[in-house]
């Protein structure tokens, strides 16, 4: 038998004592061993809640338990979060989380402590919800030179975006219906400055390369600034706006960014609306590979954080080995980063075209029905050619890159 303690009993917490619990048979006979629920550590009470009978308000029940071989994280936030499960790993527990925070920020270090102590450090969880992501990058594409991830990585920001589109809305009024249905969080900072999706791309990139990317160097731009103008202008091009992940190799170093991004459908990633998720990687052998599915809610979650339980239980005693070292990943300077750009410019045709076509060369014009300013789509060039053609034209109104 098993024993696991969880730490937090919030939406995904509860998710996995439900799991566990509703399916422990199957999970019996996949894991080889029983799995039960021994401690869940959480502050509150829950009164008539079946947790009730494992339920503790203090931490050293979980970590000085020597029959809780796995704990699961579901706290979310950084501490103490960092505290307790470095504690448990200390202890020679595995530790299984969906805590983005937690993995972005010290991945490596707990990952180490993991290694040393012959237990796992497990997070399939914190990067696309329940969609397997971190498992396949280890393992069924470890034959392959990644060359490229992308992805629509918050389910947020992906809801707002298709609801501009289907609904002709602005952003704030979209906002505010999904915090009404629960799709945005009250703060919803975090998802809709891009902030979440960086955290996860730099997971995604550091498992890719087995080095880290620390990711306050990832340049980030959310959808606040995405008006119902910009969409109606994807719509004309054929494409749609799109807030993305990506990382791509370029030499020996990596460049990478989170954005949004004018996708056509030729891109796997352009049909995945509303609230979904999909990584696309691109190998050098196996080609594009699209993994697709909720990356968020409860259940899917928290499946995701018990397939890593179950993986840790068979590896007891051992540990599941994690390619990610701290030495540090080199990334591609901004500046350096080569994109096409759809531009918006205050006034006509005929006011921009001319200084337009001398600072960024021969451009595409496109026409949405808007007579009071210019946009246009520039050929390949860096983003410090981009700055320095902005610089020669005046303000424009918005930039969105194109994939
Ligand atoms: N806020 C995140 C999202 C939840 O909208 O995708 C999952 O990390």
């Amino acid at each position: 038998m098993i024993n696991v303690g969880i730490l937090g009993y919030g939406t995904v917490g509860s998710g996995v004592f439900d799991i566990l619990r509703g399916n422990e048979k199957l999970i019996a006979e996949r894991a080889g061993e029983e799995i039960s629920v021994k401690h869940v550590l959480d502050l509150r009470d829950f009164p008539g809640n079946p947790v009730e009978s494992v339920l503790t308000h203090d931490f050293k029940d979980i970590e000085t338990d020597g029959e809780v071989q796995i704990v699961v994280e579901t706290m979310g936030g950084l501490h103490p979060a960092y505290e307790f499960v470095k504690a448990c790993l200390e202890q020679g527990k595995s530790v299984c989380t969906s805590n983005k925070a937690l993995v972005a920020d010290f991945g490596p270090e707990l990952i180490q402590i993991a290694k040393d102590r012959n237990a796992s450090f497990l997070f399939e969880a914190s990067v696309g919800g329940g969609i397997p992501i971190i498992r396949p990058l280890q393992s069924s594409l470890s034959p392959d030179d990644i060359l490229e991830i992308s992805g629509i990585l918050n389910g947020t920001t992906n809801y707002i975006l298709t609801e501009m589109r289907e609904k002709g809305a602005d952003f704030d009024s979209v906002l505010k219906d999904a915090q009404a249905l629960g799709y945005a969080e009250a703060d919803p900072t975090a998802d809709v400055e891009g902030h979440d999706a960086c955290r996860k791309i730099a997971i995604l990139t550091s498992l890719a390369y087995g080095k880290n990317v620390d990711f306050h160097e990832i340049y980030t731009e959310g959808i606040t600034k995405i008006t119902d103008r910009d969409i109606a202008y994807a719509d004309k091009m054929g494409g749609k706006v799109k807030i993305c992940g990506s990382s791509k190799k370029v030499g020996e170093r990596v460049s990478a960014m989170v954005a949004p991004v004018i996708i056509y459908p030729d891109n796997p990633l352009y049909s995945v609306d509303g609230v979904f998720n999909a990584i696309l990687v691109k190998g050098n052998m196996v080609g594009d590979v699209m993994f697709y599915g909720q990356g968020a809610g409860k259940l899917a979650t928290a499946s995701a954080v018990v397939s890593d339980v179950m993986e840790a239980g068979k590896n007891i005693g051992t540990g599941v080995p994690v390619q990610w070292t701290a030495e540090r990943l080199s990334l591609v300077p901004l500046k350096e980063s080569k994109s096409r750009f759809f531009v918006r410019m205050a006034g006509t045709k005929d006011e921009n075209e001319g200084k337009v076509q001398d600072a960024f060369g021969e451009v595409e014009a496109v026409d949405a029905g808007f007579s009071d300013e210019y946009a246009f789509v520039t050929g390949e060039m860096s983003e410090a050619a981009y700055e320095e053609a902005v610089q020669a034209v005046g303000a424009v109104i918005n930039k969105i890159r194109i994939s």
